[in-house]
Order: structure tokens, then C-alpha cells, then sequence
């Protein structure tokens, strides 16, 4: 069994990139050696970062039920608008809470937008702030343009072309959890 997060990198009042983020979920939900963990920074509302923890310092409160989830997790998606061409501040705040929790872990990235560049400024950007944690974003990324015509409410797909693009986005991340998980695993045996 692969556990894989989901991190929701939007808490806006009335947005919709969680829509995409069902989606996904969904999606995973169909595979039966994938957990799925959601993490919505909306619903978890951890503190602005302010004090770095000092190795073998425990988190506390929500920092630890999202630490825990991170730190569990195999590989992780994360599902951010693009806000001003780049990351919103709610989801650099979280990746500064966290460190060890996503060092060599893959990270897959689905940038969201309401216009026509499926936020291609935010998916540059983030990946170098994840080169910088020690993560591994893979080179598969899911672009969506246009979010509010993709999908309903509970993330029902309206547009049928995101199908393929969504099943290689997933399919190229579980091919890196496990390749990456099951080198780990050896690694520990020796
Ligand atoms: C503060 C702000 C800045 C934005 N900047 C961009 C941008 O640079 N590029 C873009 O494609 N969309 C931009 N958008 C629109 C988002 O693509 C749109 O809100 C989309 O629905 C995804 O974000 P959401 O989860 O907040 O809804 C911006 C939206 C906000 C609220």
C-alpha cells in the first residue's frame, strides 16, 4: 500500500481549485494499493510560520496532524492556483512548516487556473522551492486551464479531455512512489 497526500494550496472564499483536488482524489480512490490523505490548508488553517524547530522538536496541535500526514506519505500532490504568476503565500507557508517530512519524496504538481495557461508560472516556481526542500517534483504536471468549466462541485469531470492527462499525471506519480519507496525499503533491510 502507497500513501499519498493531497495538498490543497487554496483557501479562497468562493475558489475553485479544490474542485480539481476531488477530482484527483477520486481518481486515486480507483487504485487499490493507493491511500489517500487530504490535506485542505482551508480546513487545517496551521499558524503563519514563526519558529523553526530544532531537530527531535515535536510539532504541536494542527502542525502535527499535517506534519503526521506529510511525514506518512510516500509521495505527495499538490494542487495550487497560480495567484500573481506564482505560488499563494498559504502554500509557501505550509512547505516552511515542514522539512525532513518531503525530503526525498516525489511531489507531483497540478497548477489551476480560471484563464488559458493552466498556470504554467506557478508549476516553474514551485518546483524550485521544492528542489530547495530536498523533494523530488517529477517531471509529469497536470495543467488546468479554465477550472471552473472542468469540473463540478464534487469534482465530477466535465471536460473529458482532462481524463487522459489526469490517468498519465497519476500513473507517472505512482511510478516514481514506488520506485522511490521500494528503494527506501531496501535501503532499511541492509
Ligand atoms: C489574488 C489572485 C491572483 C491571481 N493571479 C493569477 C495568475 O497570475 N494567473 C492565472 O492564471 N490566474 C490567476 N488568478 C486566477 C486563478 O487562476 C483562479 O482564482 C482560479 O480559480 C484558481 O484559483 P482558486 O483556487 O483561488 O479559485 C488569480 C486569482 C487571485 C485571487
Amino acid at each position: 500500500m502507497y500513501k499519498i497526500a493531497i495538498l490543497l494550496g487554496s483557501v479562497r472564499e468562493g475558489r475553485q481549485s479544490q474542485k480539481a483536488a476531488y477530482y484527483i482524489n477520486n481518481e486515486l480512490d480507483k487504485y487499490e494499493n493507493v491511500e489517500v490523505k487530504f490535506v485542505d490548508l482551508f480546513q487545517l488553517n496551521i499558524p503563519m510560520f514563526s519558529k523553526q524547530l530544532k531537530p527531535g522538536d515535536e510539532p504541536e496541535g494542527k502542525l502535527k496532524e499535517y506534519s503526521d500526514i506529510l511525514r506518512e506519505s510516500d509521495s505527495i500532490i499538490i494542487v495550487t492556483p497560480e495567484y500573481k504568476g506564482g505560488y499563494p503565500a498559504v502554500l509557501k507557508n505550509a512547505l516552511d512548516h515542514v522539512r525532513d517530512e518531503m525530503f526525498f519524496k516525489p511531489v507531483a504538481v497540478a497548477s489551476i487556473s480560471s484563464g488559458g495557461f493552466g498556470g504554467s508560472s506557478v508549476l516553474t516556481q514551485l518546483r524550485v522551492v521544492l528542489l530547495h526542500m530536498g523533494a523530488l517534483p517529477i517531471p509529469a504536471r497536470l495543467p488546468v486551464s479554465y477550472v471552473q468549466d472542468v469540473f463540478g462541485e464534487e469534482g465530477q469531470l466535465l471536460n473529458e479531455s482532462y481524463k487522459d492527462s489526469t490517468d498519465t499525471f497519476i500513473k507517472r506519480l505512482l511510478w516514481f512512489t514506488e520506485a522511490i519507496a521500494e528503494k527506501k525499503k531496501q535501503d532499511n533491510n541492509n
